[in-house]
């Protein structure tokens, strides 16, 4: 079966579904959790034997301690100002507590385990790192939605169409506009400190803790200089396939894959070597996961991505994808597919019609059969970055489950294939 690749979740409940955030701690807070330490309150593994019970449902291990962080957070937030706590406070812990598939959080914990991590103080930071990274995730989608006008995520009104909705007929469209985007800046802003501040709070050994800390300071900068450089080939339209490539690599191949594993290696202490090998995969493997995001966008089912299809052509966006098209198309001298994409790309509106002839483009230049042959490459080839490493089993097979599920490479295409595959989005260092 080919696997789920959405960015982030498949849709989990009608759109809009607003349970009253009062009642968010319970049954999403841990600490009552068994077999957990309940330091300040955080449920903390105790011991190898809970660490494997954590192995068990890891994202449910990082939503309990989630549960936890959040329901401090919005007590403390409810004091500071009643209103704000209710409106935007609830609102990012609901977002980050409802979650995606926590794969940033799922990478940084097999990564620590596969580096032997299984004593209890590595565990426990790698549980309140994940966490800290689906914090981060909170703001980089809520800010994103608000960059690239969408308005479904994970299957709901996005957060900043939520809020703008709720004064539409008060002040008509515009203005509810404009503070949706206000109040989803700040809403971001507030996820961001969450993550910083949880960061703050983790305990780590002094060896370590250099490492981690440079990490997670050189994964947040990534991040935003990956999104500026989306945002700002749009506005050029530049999109020569370096660039749409460095883009890519900065906003999600380092941020979703790479990041994450060399958090989780820096957490078990692993030596430089292994935490190099596993970025380089990470590296690879987040390629692959941006290059299937952007064949998701158009060719994807919205009931699976939980996103509007197409959002990326409406919005000119510099994927990967159409880069190669465009590309294929000039060398071709096939007028008819560049006045198809030049018709359509940016055009806000952007009919089903209209689509599919881009659809149709992208299927006839090649372009989406090149990307998706690229993304099963990039998958094969991160996982050769392992060859040589020695890593403990007891992580290392899950871990490679979970990159290869990440990838989104199709299971039908054999090694061969992937390896025959050659050219480069240069998801290798
Ligand atoms: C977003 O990239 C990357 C970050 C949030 C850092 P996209 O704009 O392609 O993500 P989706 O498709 O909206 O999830
Ligand atoms: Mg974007
Ligand atoms: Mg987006
Ligand atoms: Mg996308």
């Amino acid at each position: 079966m080919r696997p789920v690749h959405a960015k982030d979740h498949p849709p989990t409940a009608p759109p809009g579904a607003a349970e009253p955030v009062g009642s968010l701690p319970h049954g999403t807070v841990a600490g009552d959790g068994e077999g957990c330490r309940g330091g300040e309150g955080v449920p903390l593994p105790a011991g190898p034997a809970e660490v494997r019970r954590i192995d068990a449902d890891v994202p449910g291990a990082v939503g309990r301690m989630l549960g936890h962080v959040l329901a401090e957070r919005l007590r403390r937030a409810r004091l500071t100002d009643p209103l704000f706590g209710e409106e935007l406070a609830e609102r990012v812990a609901r977002f980050t507590l409802q979650g995606g598939k926590r794969t940033r959080a799922r990478l940084l914990w097999w990564a620590a385990r596969a580096c032997a991590g299984r004593d209890a103080a590595s565990a426990a930071a790698a549980l309140r790192i994940g966490s800290a990274l689906e914090l981060l995730q909170t703001c980089a989608l809520v800010h994103d939605d608000v960059m690239d006008r969408a308005v479904l995520r994970r299957g709901r009104p996005a957060l900043h169409t939520d809020l703008a909705d709720r004064h539409a007929d008060r002040v008509g469209p515009e203005r509810a506009g404009r503070f949706g985007q206000s109040a989803a800046v700040l809403a971001g802003d507030l996820a961001l400190a969450w993550a910083d501040d949880l960061m703050a709070e983790t305990p780590l050994a002094p060896g370590t803790e250099e490492v981690v800390r440079r990490l997670w300071s050189d994964m947040r900068t990534e991040m935003v200089a990956g999104q500026y450089l989306d945002v700002q080939g749009q506005i050029t339209e530049t999109r020569s396939l370096p660039r749409v490539l460095r883009a890519a690599c900065l906003k999600s191949a380092l941020y979703s894959v790479e990041r994450p594993l060399a958090l989780g290696a820096a957490v078990a202490g692993a030596d430089q070597v292994t935490l190099r090998r596993l970025g380089d995969a990470g590296r690879c493997v987040g390629m692959a996961f941006q290059l299937r995001d952007d064949l998701d966008d158009v060719f994807g089912d919205p009931r699976v991505t939980g996103k509007v299809c197409g959002d990326d052509i409406r919005e000119g966006k510099p994927t990967y994808l159409v880069a190669v098209a465009r590309a294929r198309a000039e060398a071709a001298g096939d007028g008819a597919a560049l006045a198809v994409l030049d018709r359509w790309l940016g055009d806000p509106a952007l009919t089903e019609r209209g689509l599919n002839e881009v659809r149709n483009v992208l299927v006839a230049t090649g372009a989406r059969a090149t990307v998706e042959a690229e993304v099963d490459r990039l998958a094969a080839r991160g996982l050769r970055h392992f060859d040589g490493v020695v890593l403990d089993p007891e992580g290392a097979g899950p871990l490679r489950d979970l990159l290869l599920a990440t990838a989104g490479a199709r299971p039908e295409a054999d090694a061969a294939e992937r390896d025959a595959a050659r050219g480069g989005t240069g998801g290798d260092r």
